[in-house]
C-alpha cells in the first residue's frame, strides 16, 4: 500500500470566525499539500473544528443560541474562509460528527479495558478558555490574590473543579517517551522545541484528568453518562477518525501514521507529550513529525479573537486578495518563529516582491512578446548564448534547492530561492535589451531570449502554484500552455519542453496598493 502524505492542522475551536493567526497554520498546511502533489506524491490535508469546548458553549449561551446551532453558524464561516484562502483540504472534520464520537468514546473504552484509565478524584484548579488543569505551583498570582492561568498567551482566572473524575496514566510513559524521542530526534521540529518536550518529560510526568463531570456538551464517556471526556482527549483523536481508525482499515493503512502534525507552539505538549503516550497506549504507530510554528503577534502580543488586527480575515482577503496574503505570511517570517504582523508589511512585499519583481517580469515579457511576435515564439533551433546559461543554471537548480527547503518547512527560504530567480529573469531582461534587438531586427537572437523568458516563467509558474496558486494558473493560461497548473510536475520542469507558446496578456497580476489604504 502506497503511504499517503499525511498533514493535519489543529481543529480549531469554533467559538468564533478564524481570524489570520488561525489562517496562519493552515495555509501552511494546504502549501505543503500542493507541493507534494507537484512532487508527483500523493497527499492528504485534513482540518477541522473542535467543538465540545467548554468555551463554545459559552459563546453560543452568549449569543442565546444553542451551541448546536452556534457550532454549525461558524463552521460554515470557516469553510467560507479557508474557500476564500484558496485552501484545499480533503476532509474537514468536526468532532461532533459520528463518525468520530464512534471513535472517541472507543478510544476511551479501550484505554479502560487497558487500565491505562481509571477512576480517582480530582481536585484542582481549570481555565476554561485553555480547557486546561493546572497545578497550585503553576499558576500566576495577582497582587490582590486572584490566581491566574500561567499560560502565557491566556493569563485569564482559573477555577477550582473538585469531582470524581477519570485519569490516564500518563506518568507511566515517561520512560518509553524519553526512549522514542532518543530515536527519533526528527520527532519535533524546529529542534529548540524538541528540546524543550524532552526537558518537559525528563521532570516526570503526572496522570492527568481526562473527564470532566456533569456537563452536558461533550462526548459521554462510555457506560458512564454523568461524564464527559475531557475535550483535548476529544481533540487529538480526531486524527486517527478521519484516517480511519475502527472504520476502513484500507485507508488507515495508507494515512496513518500521519507525515505531520502542524501545530501552534501553545499545543505542542499536546500533542508532542500527551498523544505520543495515548498512541502507545493504543498500540498505534507515532506520527512521524510535529512541527511547532510560532505565532503572528501585534506588538508581540499574539493575535487572537480578543486581540487583533484592525480588519478582520475576510476584509483582509477582500482588500488585497489570497495569494498576497498566502504570499506575505510564509515569507515574511521563518515558520518556526513568532513574527509581526502589519498590514505596512503585508503592502511592501506586495507592491515589491509581487508586483514589482513577479507581475513585473510577467507583464513586462509578455508584451514584449505581443508586440514584436504578436504574442508567439517557437523553440528556437540554435544554441543559445552564454548570457543565457546562467539564468538557464539557476531555474534548473530551483526544483532540488526548493525541495530540501519544504521538507524542513523553511517556507521563507523557499520563496527566497523561488525570487532570486524572478531578480535574474529581471536582470536578464536588462541585459539582453530584447527592444534593442527588436529595433535591430536580430530576429533569431530575439526568439532565443523571449523563449528564455517564457520558459523560465513556465517553470516559475509551477514552482510558485504551491504558495500562491491563483495567480501560478493565472501566468500559466497568459503563456498559453494547456491543462492546469496544478497537474504538473517538478521534475518536468525541464528546458526547452515546450515547442512553442501563444500568449495572451492579461492584466497586471498584482496592482500596488497606497499605503493610504490603511487610513480606509
Ligand atoms: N482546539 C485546540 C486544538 C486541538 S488540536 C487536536 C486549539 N484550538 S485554537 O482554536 O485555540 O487554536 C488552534 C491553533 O491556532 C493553535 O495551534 C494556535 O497556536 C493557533 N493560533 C491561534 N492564534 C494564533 C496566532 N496569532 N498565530 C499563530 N497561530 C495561532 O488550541
Amino acid at each position: 500500500m502506497e503511504r499517503i502524505f499525511y498533514v493535519t492542522t489543529p481543529i480549531y475551536y469554533p467559538n468564533a470566525v478564524p481570524h489570520i493567526g488561525t489562517a496562519y497554520t493552515t495555509i501552511a498546511a494546504d502549501v505543503l499539500t500542493r507541493f507534494r502533489r507537484i512532487c508527483g506524491e500523493e497527499a492528504y490535508f485534513l482540518t477541522g473544528t473542535d467543538e465540545h469546548a467548554q468555551k463554545v458553549q459559552e459563546a453560543a449561551k452568549g449569543e442565546g443560541v444553542s451551541a448546536r446551532e452556534y457550532v454549525d453558524r461558524i463552521v460554515l464561516a470557516f469553510k467560507e474562509v479557508w474557500r476564500g484562502l484558496s485552501i484545499e483540504y480533503d476532509d474537514f472534520i468536526r468532532t461532533t460528527e459520528n463518525r468520530h464520537i464512534k471513535v472517541a468514546q472507543s478510544v476511551f473504552q479501550t484505554l479502560l479495558e487497558r487500565g491505562k484509565i481509571y477512576k480517582g478524584y480530582y481536585e484542582g484548579w481549570y481555565c476554561v478558555p485553555c480547557e486546561s488543569f493546572w497545578l497550585e505551583s503553576q499558576l500566576t498570582a495577582t497582587p490582590d490574590g486572584k490566581k491566574l492561568c500561567p499560560n502565557g498567551e491566556c493569563g485569564r482566572p482559573v477555577g477550582w473543579v473538585k469531582d470524581e473524575e477519570y485519569f490516564f496514566k500518563l506518568s507511566e510513559y515517561q520512560e518509553p517517551l524519553l526512549a522514542y524521542y532518543k530515536a527519533h530526534q526528527d520527532f519535533v521540529r524546529p529542534r529548540s522545541r524538541f528540546n524543550e518536550v524532552v526537558s518537559f518529560v525528563e521532570r516526570g510526568l503526572q496522570d492527568i484528568c481526562v473527564s470532566r463531570k456533569g456537563m452536558k456538551w461533550g462526548i459521554q464517556v462510555p457506560g458512564d453518562p454523568e461524564f464527559v471526556i475531557y475535550v483535548w482527549i476529544d481533540a487529538l483523536t480526531n486524527y486517527i477518525t478521519a484516517a480511519g481508525y475502527l472504520s476502513d482499515e484500507k485507508r488507515m493503512r495508507s494515512l496513518w501514521p500521519a507525515s505531520l502534525h502542524l501545530v501552534g507552539k501553545d499545543i505542542l505538549r499536546f500533542h508532542a507529550v500527551i498523544w505520543p503516550a495515548m498512541l502507545m497506549a493504543l498500540g498505534l504507530d507515532l506520527p512521524e513529525k510535529v512541527f511547532a510554528n510560532g505565532w503572528l503577534v501585534i506588538g508581540g502580543e499574539k493575535i487572537s479573537k480578543s486581540r487583533g488586527v484592525k480588519r478582520n480575515l475576510v476584509e483582509l482577503i477582500e482588500e488585497y486578495g489570497s495569494d498576497p496574503l498566502r504570499y506575505f505570511l510564509l515569507r515574511e517570517g521563518s515558520f518556526g518563529q513568532d513574527f509581526e504582523f502589519s498590514e505596512e508589511a503585508l503592502i511592501r512585499r506586495l507592491n515589491t516582491d509581487l508586483a514589482d519583481d513577479l507581475g513585473n517580469l510577467v507583464h513586462r515579457t509578455l508584451s514584449m512578446l505581443e508586440r514584436y511576435r504578436n504574442g508567439k515564439v517557437e523553440k528556437p533551433s540554435s544554441l543559445f548564448q552564454d548570457a543565457d546559461e546562467g539564468v538557464i543554471g539557476e531555474v534548473n537548480a530551483l526544483p532540488g534547492s526548493l525541495r530540501r527547503e519544504m521538507d524542513e518547512l523553511a517556507f521563507h527560504e523557499a520563496l527566497q530561492e523561488i525570487w532570486k530567480v524572478v531578480v535574474s529573469l529581471n536582470r536578464y531582461v536588462e541585459i539582453t535589451q530584447p527592444w534593442n534587438l527588436n529595433k535591430e531586427k536580430k530576429e533569431e537572437r530575439l526568439s532565443q531570449v523571449m523563449y528564455v523568458l517564457c520558459e523560465g516563467l513556465a517553470a516559475l509558474a509551477v514552482l510558485l502554484y504551491p504558495f500562491i496558486p491563483v495567480s501560478a494558473q493565472n501566468i500559466w493560461e497568459q503563456l498559453g500552455l494547456q491543462g492546469q497548473v496544478r497537474e504538473q510536475r517538478l521534475d518536468r520542469i525541464q528546458w526547452g519542453a515546450h515547442a512553442e507558446f501563444q500568449c495572451k496578456k492579461g492584466t497586471p497580476l498584482f496592482p500596488k496598493k497606497e499605503a493610504a489604504s490603511l487610513e480606509g
